[in-house]
């Protein structure tokens, strides 16, 4: 997904580069462009730098769009105004807001905003005056009349040393309208997920290990889908050759015992664990000093891990506690029992023994057991498998309030 977000010349402009990375962590491709007056309050280049993409800073260059290296073509505003899923403009002066409601088209931001048919959120920040001004409001009232969301200015102290409303709003309130006109829904925000991922490496000599063929994928389009939807996010992942959501807060291990710490460390903090982990149900009883020699037959004596899932669910509070389960035969007597024998919200299993789907795969077939429900979930992507789950969750989570610390 693609967000314009359009810069204008005021003090507040320091606090966009915050939203840039707001809305990178939700895996959101940020196009900024900035108005002249804005390139007097912050330079291009640390949007540049934090958006990786050059920033648009003027509709022509001096000897024309070809002269413009910020530019590659005489009409990238209808490019870019046909390519993008949301215009947001913060901050937004009474200048810009006067140019939009008049279908002013005179750089590139206000040409951008005619051009485009794309839903547009602006937030506003200006001296408490010029917010209250009658030509202002009438301004506003015209843009929300066509339906433009406009994220309304806090009050209090002013950079201008006046006290009132023209503050630019808060962060979390500009990012929750630009994924509302998104159509992303912040249904859980307010919650914090623990999601574990990927395989546990158990140490049988200096260069060996027992694993599994686990990817992690499943637990990473969770925790990108979660922070979309607006958690906090705890990804305790093994070893995967994969990038973890900016915004996720990472732990990670190797064994499953490591596994279990930082899970048991974390839990504390959660209002819903998620175990996608392929935890290794047993570790060798002894990791060789040396290198074990190839010298014949040889046998390696297995000890049983920790079931962190079950610890989990013993020491529960209020949380909701969902676990997966890979099956190769039996596959729902299977996952039903684990679902009592671990005390669990929900069980998510799936059928390994189907070629395509499952490890080492983009792509899952699952079937999600609550205490009432059994949903199918047809073949398809790993990430519409994490919308079904957080469903779920948002399902489960009526039914299980959140426990007052
Ligand atoms: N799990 C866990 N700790 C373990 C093993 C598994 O927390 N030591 C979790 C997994 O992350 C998963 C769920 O338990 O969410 C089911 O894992 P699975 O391996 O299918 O179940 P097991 O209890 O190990 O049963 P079995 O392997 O015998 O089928």
């Amino acid at each position: 997904m693609k967000v314009v977000l359009g810069v204008c010349g005021g003090i507040a402009a320091y606090k966009a580069a915050e939203i840039v990375r707001l809305l990178q962590d939700r895996g959101i491709h940020v196009q900024v462009v900035m108005t002249e007056a804005a390139q007097e309050f912050v330079r291009p280049l640390t949007f540049a730098a934090l958006s990786g993409e050059k920033v648009i800073t003027e509709m022509f260059g001096a000897q024309g769009p070809a002269s413009n290296p910020n530019i590659d073509s005489a009409i990238e505003h209808i490019a870019v105004a046909q390519s993008i899923d949301a215009l947001l403009v913060a901050p937004a002066t009474a200048d810009l807001i006067a140019k939009f409601a008049q279908g002013i088209a005179n750089d590139f931001l206000t040409t951008l905003y005619l051009a485009t048919t794309a839903p547009v959120v602006i937030a506003p920040a200006m001296n408490v005056n010029m917010w209250n001004h009658s030509a202002t409001h009438a301004n506003i009232e015209l843009l929300k009349s066509r339906g433009v969301t406009i994220v309304e200015p806090d009050s209090g102290y002013l950079a201008c040393g006046m006290t009132g409303t023209g503050r630019l709003a808060d962060d979390g309130a500009i990012i929750a309208a630009v994924m509302e006109a998104l159509g992303i829904s912040q249904d859980l925000s307010g919650e914090t997920l623990l999601i574990t991922a990927g395989p546990t490496r158990e140490k049988i000599d200096p260069v060996r290990y027992l694993t599994n063929r686990s990817s992690g994928r499943m637990g990473y389009a969770l925790a990108e889908a979660a922070l979309r939807r607006g958690a906090r996010v705890l990804l305790v992942t093994g070893p995967v050759f994969l990038t973890p959501p900016g915004a996720a807060e990472v732990s990670r291990v190797e064994s499953a015992e490591e596994m279990r710490h930082a899970v048991l460390k974390l839990f504390p903090e959660a209002t819903v664990a998620i175990m996608t982990a392929a935890v290794s149900d047993y570790r060798p009883s002894a990791v060789a000093p040396h290198k074990i020699k190839r010298d014949g037959a040889t046998t390696l004596e297995l000890q049983p891990t920790a079931d962190i899932l079950k610890e989990l669910s013993q020491k529960r509070k209020s949380q909701i506690i969902i676990g997966f389960a890979a099956e190769t035969e039996n596959v729902l007597e299977n996952a039903r029992k684990k679902l009592i024998s671990k005390s669990l919200d929900a069980i998510v299993v799936n059928d390994v023994s189907h070629e395509g789907v499952g490890f080492d795969s983009d792509r899952n077939a699952v079937t999600i057991i609550t205490q009432g429900e059994v949903i199918e979930v047809p073949e398809t992507t790993k990430w519409k498998v994490a919308q079904r789950v957080l469903d779920q969750v948002v399902g489960l989570r009526r039914l299980i309030p959140i426990a007052k610390s």
